[in-house]
């Protein structure tokens, strides 16, 4: 989504916006535009296509002076991908400008009152609304025409905005799009996210909802939506700046994937205490957990398919009913809520619109909700009512993999958590499954050794149009989310099924070479696995299997074989998951693709 970068300060202002847009790349855009106040007006450049296409325009911010600046990169929703629609938009005096990530719902109401009073519009952006309303509020307070202004949209905003008539002030505003304010001896800054600014300040300011703020040199001030000047206490980052950068890998999915074993021993072992799963940080007791008789998981993308795994081993260790919803359809389908539900929003970012209007819903009903995030004090951890976090440190690229296996990992713990308060499972499995938990980021870590292996096979696939994955039960689960890593870094169209499923109509589309990539890692259901790929290699397919190093008679019926070491059953989403990730990983970098930045795709999907 739309990346935000301001600031103020003893610097020139173009160069370290444009630094700051360049670390919000990730989020996904198609234009970028800066405005600075370069001493006598407010002077905006603006270009369609990757930064590099402004940083060029603008010879890196040189040919941008002034020390006072808001910059853009646009996600399009109203209004095609141009130059014209790219932002900061300005009103006709070019006295105000403007920078917005999110929607504004009732734009086309407003719009017309707008054309009624004779602004002219210059875009077909939704955000130009907004500069004419600002326009037409402003009577020399920019506080009180922002207030004005926040009254009467609907809809979702961060909001950069200058004035002309206070040309050393920048002001925020936000509304269920994230934006943080950042202070340094040197500077002020405004941002969508933290890797903006971590270069220059570990000191932010988390802005909330319906907040305004006022940045010049020697202050920064907020205000509520009513104009009320409010006190806000900063935060300071702790994370460790080269954990934004790629340290040596070619990629950030690359680097990331390769943190998995770290990050999920992060996420494991301090939750891990004298043989028990200690999760009293997450501000939940015992009891209170043990008082829900069902369990919903609500999330979007990857996080739903780590709440699809999370709710086979809910339902396997903890017997208790578990349902996962894609948070796009829970919010609009009446869902029927009980005080006894316990509902679990999962999101790296913490800022997916869809998922946080599930989160405000379940609350609404009077439910208890658990969130699994990523980002500390995002929206979703904020509102929630209890948090674990998943301790992933910063994702870069747009497509998940460590976020995602930190997922999994939580509703590991969550599981033997339910299963030890509940006495669904006996002792002796707790600790054996606890002692396998442990062992995962070792397991992990030897995976990566395959890489040469996968990416040979990968290398062999470049030019295929359809793959399938399938699977059973959890390896089901995993399956669609390889199918999705394929497709989203690859642009190859795949699909997930569930191995019982195909004879029921897919199967029609099996034919000679058809790729189907078959994930077979639980004893139980093996054979059953193993007919369905009987079934597609009679039709021609080629099969690549994932199953574990027990099963080497695979290579008797799969035309290629991936093995993976063994843990509990319930555990190996994890172990599968990483030859899979790669595999989408040399197909897109073995297609000359962007891997990092996907086409179409945002890092935080903060719109419905
Ligand atoms: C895919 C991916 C997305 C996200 C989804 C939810 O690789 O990253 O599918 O999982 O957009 O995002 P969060 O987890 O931030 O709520």
């Amino acid at each position: 989504m739309c990346g935000i970068a301001g600031y103020i300060g003893k610097q020139q202002a173009a160069p370290i916006i444009l630094d700051g847009l360049s670390r919000l790349e990730y989020r996904g855009y198609d234009s970028a535009g800066v405005a600075v106040y370069d001493g006598e007006r407010i002077h905006m450049e603006k270009a369609q296509g990757r930064l590099r296409v402004l940083e060029e325009l603008t010879q890196h911010g040189a040919t941008m002076p002034g020390f006072c600046g808001i910059g853009h990169t646009r996600w399009a929703t109203h209004g095609s991908p141009s130059d014209t629609n790219a932002h900061p938009h300005m009103n006709e005096s070019n006295s105000i400008a403007v920078v917005h990530n999110g929607i504004i719902e009732n734009y086309a109401q407003l719009k017309q009152r707008l054309l009624n009073k004779g602004y002219h519009f210059a875009s077909e952006t939704d955000t130009e609304v907004l500069v004419h309303m600002l326009t037409e509020y402003y009577n020399g307070d920019p506080v009180e025409a922002i207030e004005k202004v926040m009254h009467r949209v609907e809809g979702s905003y961060a909001l950069g905005i200058m004035f002309l008539d206070h040309p050393h002030h920048i002001y925020a505003a936000r509304k269920d799009s994230p934006l943080i304010v950042g202070e340094s001896s040197d500077g002020k800054f405004i941002a969508s996210d933290v890797p903006a600014i971590l270069q220059y300040t570990r000191t932010v300011y988390y802005m909330e909802n319906e907040e305004i703020a006022c940045l010049s040199t020697e202050h920064t001030r907020f205000f509520n939506v009513d104009g009320e000047p409010i006190q806000k206490t900063p935060v300071t980052i702790d994370w460790d700046i080269h954990a934004a950068e790629k340290g040596g890998f070619e990629h950030f999915m690359l680097k990331e994937i390769h943190e998995q074993p770290k990050a999920i021993k992060d996420t494991i072992s301090p939750r891990i205490k004298d043989g028990d799963i200690d999760l009293s940080e997450i501000g939940m007791s015992d009891e209170e957990l043990l008082s829900f008789h069902k369990i919903t998981i609500v999330a979007c993308g990857s996080a739903y398919h780590s709440g699809v795994t999370g709710r086979y081993v809910l339902e396997d260790l903890a017997r208790i009913p578990t349902e996962a919803d894609l948070a796009s359809e829970f919010r609009y389908r009446n869902p029927i809520y009980d005080a006894g539900t316990l509902v679990i929003v999962v999101s790296q970012s913490g800022e997916t619109a869809d998922s946080l209007a599930a989160l405000r819903d379940a609350k609404a009903h009077g439910c208890k909700v658990l969130a699994i995030v990523n980002v500390v004090g995002s929206s979703i951890a904020r509102e929630a009512d209890a948090v674990l976090y998943t301790w992933a440190g910063p994702e870069i690229a747009v497509a998940t993999t460590k976020a995602y296996s930190c997922q999994i990992a939580a509703f590991y713990l969550l599981a033997l958590k339910f299963a030890r308060l509940r006495s669904t499972i006996t002792p002796e499995r707790f600790q054996t499954l606890l002692d396998a938990l442990s062992c995962l980021p070792g397991q992990v870590e030897s995976l990566l050794a395959q890489k040469e292996k996968i990416q040979f096979f990968a290398n062999h696939y470049l030019a295929t149009e359809h793959i399938f994955f399938i699977g059973r039960g959890i390896d089901y689960a995993l399956c669609l989310e390889a199918s999705l890593k394929l497709k989203e870094i690859s642009y190859i169209h795949s699909e997930a099924y569930a191995a019982g499923e195909l004879k029921h109509g897919t199967i029609s589309l099996m034919e000679n070479g058809t790729l189907v990539i078959a994930v077979a890692t639980q004893d139980a259901l093996y054979p059953k696995t193993v007919s369905n790929i009987v079934e597609v290699k009679t039709r021609g397919a080629f099969v690549m299997a994932v199953t574990t190093l027990q099963h080497p008679e695979m290579e008797k019926c799969a035309d290629y074989v991936l093995y993976v070491p063994k843990t509990a059953a319930p555990f190996m989403d994890s172990l599968a998951i990483v030859p899979l990730q790669l595999f989408a990983y040399y197909v897109s970098l073995g297609r000359g693709l962007d891997v990092d930045k996907p086409r179409n795709l945002a890092k935080s999907v903060t719109v419905e």
